[in-house]
Order: structure tokens, then C-alpha cells, then sequence
């Protein structure tokens, strides 16, 4: 769980830009149709750009330690929650937001992204809601990506419940932003 948290602390670190992992993240990071997520909370005060960044960069280690396609696995996780509302509002057609927003990011994804989501990218965006969603990943890619954000999201709800969780995580960052390090892990 530590090495968990230091992946996740530097996802939210200015050297997250500077990894290279940020390089296939980079070209859907610059469209402004993912620029527009920064707008939607995602939890607490994670807007949808911080989740996703942290989602991609975690899932992305894990690909890596599992010796898995981390490009495949890194632009699948860029793509997951790429739907254009905020799910915390009341609009009948968000619910349930949990079941149905892989669907409406799939087809964002296609719009945005074309042929590049291929059908290993599609089946992680797909089933990354398993197991609320009944069935699971059919790549190894789609777990990594389903594992990491149930991560991501765990670690951003618990970071942001008091104050004090909230300074112990932002110093973590701090001292990620003031090493000379280019990486962390
Ligand atoms: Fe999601
Ligand atoms: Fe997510």
C-alpha cells in the first residue's frame, strides 16, 4: 500500500509531466475536450483531470510490474471517465451514473480518439466499473485499469475527508515537487 501512495503523490506532483509515462498521455491530455473535465469534481476536491492523470500514471506501474502493455493500458486509462457532466447532479439520465458512464466514455472515446481505440482500450474503458458492473475485463490491460482506480479513488476520498489527511498528502507532494528526482518507484 505504501508504494501505492508514493505512486499516487506523484501523480499529483508537477513531475508527473516530466515522467515518461506523460508521453502517451500527452496528445489526449491537449485536446480541449479533456481540457473541459477540469471543470467536474470529480471527489471532494479532485477535479476529473487530477483522477484521471492519477489513474493513468498508477495503472500505467502496474502494467509495468505485471509486463503488460502500458501504452495500451495508459490510454485506456486517459479515456475512462471521458463524459461531459458532472455525476454528482440530479439529471435523471446520469443515474445510475455508475453502470452507465463507461458506456458514454467509450463513445467519447471513439469520437475523440478514432481507430487508436482499439478493441483492448475499448474492453478496458468498457468493464472498468467491474464488479459493480457484472462482467470483468476481458485483458490483463483492463484489470490494471480497473484496480487502479478503485486506488485512486479510495486514496482521493480517504486524502480528503479532514484538514489534517489533507496537509499530510500535500506535503507528500511538496517533498515530490522539491526532490531532484525525476521518478518516483
Ligand atoms: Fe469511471
Ligand atoms: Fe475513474
Amino acid at each position: 500500500m505504501n508504494r501505492f501512495l508514493t505512486y499516487y503523490a506523484f501523480s499529483r506532483s508537477e513531475k508527473l509531466f516530466e515522467d515518461p509515462f506523460f508521453e502517451t498521455a500527452r496528445p489526449i491530455y491537449e485536446t480541449p475536450e479533456f481540457q473541459s473535465l477540469g471543470q467536474y469534481i470529480q471527489h471532494h476536491d479532485v477535479n476529473r483531470i487530477t483522477h484521471i492523470l492519477s489513474v493513468a500514471y498508477l495503472s500505467g506501474k502496474i502494467a509495468e510490474h505485471w509486463g503488460i502493455d502500458k501504452e495500451t493500458t495508459v490510454k485506456a486509462a486517459m479515456l475512462h471517465d471521458l463524459f461531459y457532466y458532472d455525476w454528482h447532479d440530479g439529471e435523471w439520465w446520469h443515474r445510475p451514473h455508475g453502470l452507465r458512464h463507461p458506456g458514454f466514455a467509450l463513445v467519447n472515446a471513439k469520437l475523440l480518439c478514432g481507430r487508436e481505440v482499439d478493441e483492448r482500450v475499448e474492453n478496458a474503458i468498457l468493464r472498468h466499473m467491474w464488479p459493480l458492473t457484472v462482467i470483468p475485463p476481458k485483458y490483463a490491460e483492463g484489470y490494471a485499469l480497473t484496480i487502479a482506480d478503485k486506488i485512486c479513488a479510495s486514496l482521493e476520498l480517504y486524502y480528503t475527508k479532514t484538514p489534517q489527511r489533507r496537509e499530510k498528502l500535500q506535503q507528500m507532494i511538496d517533498r515530490i515537487n522539491e526532490s531532484g528526482e525525476a521518478e518516483h518507484g
